[in-house]
């Protein structure tokens, strides 16, 4: 081979490797000098407030607040002072007087008029003087019209979820998957996830997807995590949740 000056300058017999020896030098150089050591304390100095900002806003702009038609407090229809006729030994059992199983075993959700008519009759005699209750008699008892309740918990369609399994197979309490939620007096926010559709408490009320208590969150892995807990792993087959 003819003994020639290599264009960029270097002597030959160098070969691709060090010539990538030596460039990675000069970037290694590069990353320690002081302008580039600058350059980069003010890329930290812009990303970390960009990220703070992502974090405390991306929720707000995630989720919808939504507001639910009526308040319904919980609280007062479970204290047996107010209400006598919600009876029951076990709290769940008093649950049940409004959330109940059809004869067939699947789970009446959220109760229908019906329920709240046996006792919120008509507007000439109401049980209390709440405005509330007006709006109760007038606008939906009187109309035998569903209130149009948006449920916090409802999963998407494609997820089949059976209470009467949960509570009677189970033993599991309402509490577990569902909190408090039986003990509140006013109605917590409803959040609807723009993209998904569904409500934030499924996804969990923190970003980060960390979780202290059970009901936290309700996603697929939540199911699953307390179907190994319990030693019913049987159930993390995709055709067991997916119908
Ligand atoms: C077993 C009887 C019973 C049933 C069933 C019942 N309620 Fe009540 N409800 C009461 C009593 C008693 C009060 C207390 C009245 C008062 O003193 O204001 C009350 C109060 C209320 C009030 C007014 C208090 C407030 O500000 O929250 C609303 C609204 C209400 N109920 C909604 C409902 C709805 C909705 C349903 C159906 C899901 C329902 N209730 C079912 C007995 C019942
Ligand atoms: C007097 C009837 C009544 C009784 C008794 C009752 N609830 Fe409710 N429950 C309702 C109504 C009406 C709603 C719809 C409004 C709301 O979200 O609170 C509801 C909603 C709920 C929801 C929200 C479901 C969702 O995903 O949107 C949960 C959870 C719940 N109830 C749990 C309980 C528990 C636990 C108890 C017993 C401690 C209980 N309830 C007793 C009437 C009742
Ligand atoms: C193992 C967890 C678990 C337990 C225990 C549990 N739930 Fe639920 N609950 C869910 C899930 C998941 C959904 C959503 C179901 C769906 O979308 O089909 C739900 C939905 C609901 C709803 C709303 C139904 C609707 O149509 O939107 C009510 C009301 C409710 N649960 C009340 C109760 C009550 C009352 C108890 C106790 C007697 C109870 N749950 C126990 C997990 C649970
Ligand atoms: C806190 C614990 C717990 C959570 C949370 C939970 N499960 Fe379960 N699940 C159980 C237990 C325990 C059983 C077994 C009941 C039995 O057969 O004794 C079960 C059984 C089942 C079964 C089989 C019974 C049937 O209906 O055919 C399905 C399906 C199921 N779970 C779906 C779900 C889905 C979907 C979720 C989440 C939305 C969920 N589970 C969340 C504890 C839980
Ligand atoms: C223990 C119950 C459970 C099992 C087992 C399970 N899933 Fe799910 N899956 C859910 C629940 C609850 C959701 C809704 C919440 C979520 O997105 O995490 C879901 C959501 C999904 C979605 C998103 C659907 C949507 O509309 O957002 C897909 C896709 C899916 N599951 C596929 C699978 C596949 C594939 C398997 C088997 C490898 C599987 N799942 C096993 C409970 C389960």
């Amino acid at each position: 081979m003819e003994n020639q000056r290599d264009p960029s300058g270097k002597t030959p017999g160098q070969g691709p490797l060090l010539s990538l020896i030596n460039k990675i030098k000069a970037l290694v150089k590069t990353i320690f000098s002081s302008s580039f050591k600058i350059g980069l304390v003010y890329f930290a100095a812009g990303l970390v407030p960009a990220l703070i900002i992502g974090w405390l806003f991306f929720p707000a702009l995630l989720y919808s607040k939504q507001t639910q038609p009526m308040n319904f407090n919980h609280a007062l229809h479970m204290d047996p002072e107010i209400v006598s006729e919600i009876q029951g030994d076990t709290e769940t059992e008093r649950c049940l007087y409004c959330h109940s199983f059809r004869n067939d075993g699947t789970f009446t959700g959220i109760p229908e008029i019906g329920v709240c008519s046996e006792c919120h009759k008509d507007d000439d005699f109401p049980l209390g003087e709440s405005e509330e209750e007006e709006l109760l008699i007038n606008e939906y008892v009187t109309n035998k019209r569903e209130i149009p309740w948006l449920s916090y918990s409802r999963q998407p369609d494609c997820v089949y979820f059976s209470h009467i399994a949960h509570i009677e197979l189970g033993k599991l309490e309402c509490t577990t998957c569902h909190g408090n939620r039986g003990k509140n007096q006013v109605l917590p926010a409803y959040e609807k996830n723009r993209i998904s559709g569904y409500s934030r408490n499924i996804w969990g009320k923190k970003i980060s997807g960390l979780k202290k208590d059970t009901w936290d969150s309700m996603k697929m892995d939540d199911c699953a995590a307390c179907h190994k807990e319990k030693g019913h792993e049987e159930n993390n087959a995709c055709f067991t949740c997916h119908k």
